[in-house]
């Protein structure tokens, strides 16, 4: 008979051996001579992001400044190791030079619990390649420019919402008045459909969104166990499968294709570029094109479109507020190049405004939304000039955000200043220290399309109104310790002024 004496001793022994499996790796740094903080039991570095207590932005930017002179640090989330790469040599090797060690993006799809994450943004190398290949050629600038029209005809929509808004001359948040204009925008250019955002107060795609989004309990416990538990997150696909997007996604893009399909419709769109590559399978080599996979594509140009670049939007807007005197000089621009062309935009005319593009990019520079963009390595590696090696499956993060606030390549980092843009400013910096969109062959497919919409929502917006901080606005910008992008804490509250044409 096993006495209690025996069952202390088991016990003991299966603690001992787990605390011995979860502490076994920590070595793997000191090894390679890679600094980095002293990880904890369990938890490893990363206790803090796993309950939310801090953004992964602003967790990366301690570490990045903790660890000044250093190229990389070295972190362990739970028991796995984790590069930070802060070098931009090195990033650059990572991104561009040796991208076929580094294909991977290390997000897991999970199938059965989320049929959509099936996606672009998460697919291993093998189906990613012959799929972004494919895709690619919707975001020409041939294709933008003849998208262009269907943008300018939500800006027509925006612009009598910002009419309404502006009589009623109360704070409204700018998270969510520029999400509809930017869902119209992707609802329309990707799916052909008018999504009514900002005509109707409840419209099914801006719910959607929004859901997609926000910090809710269940949002933040799939993404928690999406990083730190991804067996379990599988495994939960046979209880608590995704009812929320996968049938609402499957049947637009579905009955979508169907209707063209019925009534010979062609509209040179994302939709069309899909049913292409259904109705000819073999262009994209050995993978099964299933609805699933056609949807989830969909899917995360949905997702990507419209999220980015309203919190884009909405953090110029909230910069321009507080800073009047750019506001001005920005006006300035967008009216007397709108005057030249007796007040008409074109595709070529945004690419005039200067000011406008050096605005724009010093909005993504403070508010990357993808403030660590991540690495997965596909083989072993050794980092060059130094003796760091690491296996095949390892995950590296680039500290975008950290990267952008350093005062040593942007002095004075947190003071909003288009001028860090000027041309001489740029040649003087290194190119892997401006990276709001990544870089390398697995950079942003959507960059090109961001920048129009974005832009176009600035125009329509500048124009006609003058942009103000009100009581609600939040001074100084803080930010959600919860979401997956770099967004902030609560909404972007400001009011619009109409000014006198
Ligand atoms: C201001 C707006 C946007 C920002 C800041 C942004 C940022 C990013 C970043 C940082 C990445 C990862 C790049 C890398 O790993 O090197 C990415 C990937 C991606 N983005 Fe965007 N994005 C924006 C808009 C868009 C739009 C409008 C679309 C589609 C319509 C889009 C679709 C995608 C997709 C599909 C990927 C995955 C690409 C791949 O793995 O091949 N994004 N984006």
């Amino acid at each position: 008979m096993v006495g209690y004496f025996e069952i202390i001793c088991g016990v003991v022994a299966l603690l001992l051996a787990f605390y011995y499996y979860s502490v076994s790796a920590f070595g793997f740094w000191k090894s390679r001579g890679v600094p980095g903080p002293k990880p904890a039991f369990f938890v490893g570095n990363t206790m803090e992001l796993m309950f939310g207590r801090i953004p992964i932005a602003q967790y990366l930017k301690r570490l990045y400044e903790e660890y000044k002179n250093e190229p990389m640090i070295g972190l362990y989330m739970r028991r796995s190791p984790v590069l930070i790469l802060k070098d931009p040599e090195l990033i650059k090797d990572v991104m561009i030079k040796d991208f076929a060690k580094f294909s991977d993006r290390g997000f897991a799809v999970h199938e059965r619990t989320e049929p959509l994450s099936l996606h672009l943004f998460n697919l291993e190398p093998e189906r990613w390649r012959p799929l972004r290949s494919k895709l690619t050629p919707m975001f020409t600038s041939g294709k933008l420019k003849d998208m262009f029209g269907l943008i300018l005809e939500c800006a027509d929509h925006f612009e009598k919402y910002l009419d309404k808004l502006a009589a009623g001359n109360e704070p409204a948040d700018f998270r969510e008045v520029t999400a509809k204009y930017t869902t119209d925008v992707i609802g329309s250019c990707a799916f052909g459909i008018e999504m009514s955002s900002m005509s109707d107060e409840d419209s099914e795609f801006r719910k959607v969104g929004r859901e997609i989004f926000c910090s809710s309990l269940e949002n933040v416990i799939r993404l928690k166990m999406r990083v730190y538990a991804k067996k379990l997150y599988d495994w939960l696909g046979y209880i608590v499968p995704d009812k929320r997007f996968a049938p609402f996604f499957t049947k637009l893009v579905t009955d979508t294709m169907r209707y063209r399909k019925e009534h010979d419709i062609y509209r040179p769109d994302f939709i069309h570029m899909l049913m292409q590559l259904k109705e000819h399978p073999e262009k994209v080599g050995d993978i099964k094109l299933t609805d699933s996979l056609i949807t989830a594509q969909a899917f995360v140009f949905f997702a990507a479109g419209f999220e980015t670049s309203s919190s884009t939007m909405s953090n110029a807007l909230y910069e321009l507020a507080l800073n009047q005197e750019i506001q001005d000089k920005l006006r300035e621009e967008i009216k007397s190049n709108l005057a030249k062309h007796g007040g008409e935009l074109k595709y070529e005319y945004v690419k005039d405004m200067e000011y406008l593009d050096k605005v724009f990019k010093e909005t993504l520079r403070k508010y990357p939304p993808g403030a660590m963009v991540p690495r997965r390595s596909t083989s072993a590696y050794t980092f060059a000039d130094t003796k760091v090696s690491i296996p095949k499956g390892f995950l590296i993060w680039i500290p975008v955000y950290a990267i952008h606030r350093d005062p040593d390549i942007y002095p004075n980092p947190d003071v909003f200043n288009p001028e860090n843009f000027n041309k001489d400013a740029i040649e003087a910096r290194h190119p892997m220290t401006y990276l709001p969109f990544g870089d390398g062959p697995r950079n942003c497919i959507g960059a090109r399309f961001a920048v129009y919409q974005t832009k176009v929502g600035l125009i329509t917006i500048l124009r006609n109104y003058k942009v103000v901080t009100c009581e609600k606005t939040m001074i100084p910008y803080q930010f959600d310790t919860n979401a997956f992008l770099l967004a902030p804490k609560g909404g972007i509250y400001l009011k619009l002024k109409k000014l006198n044409s």
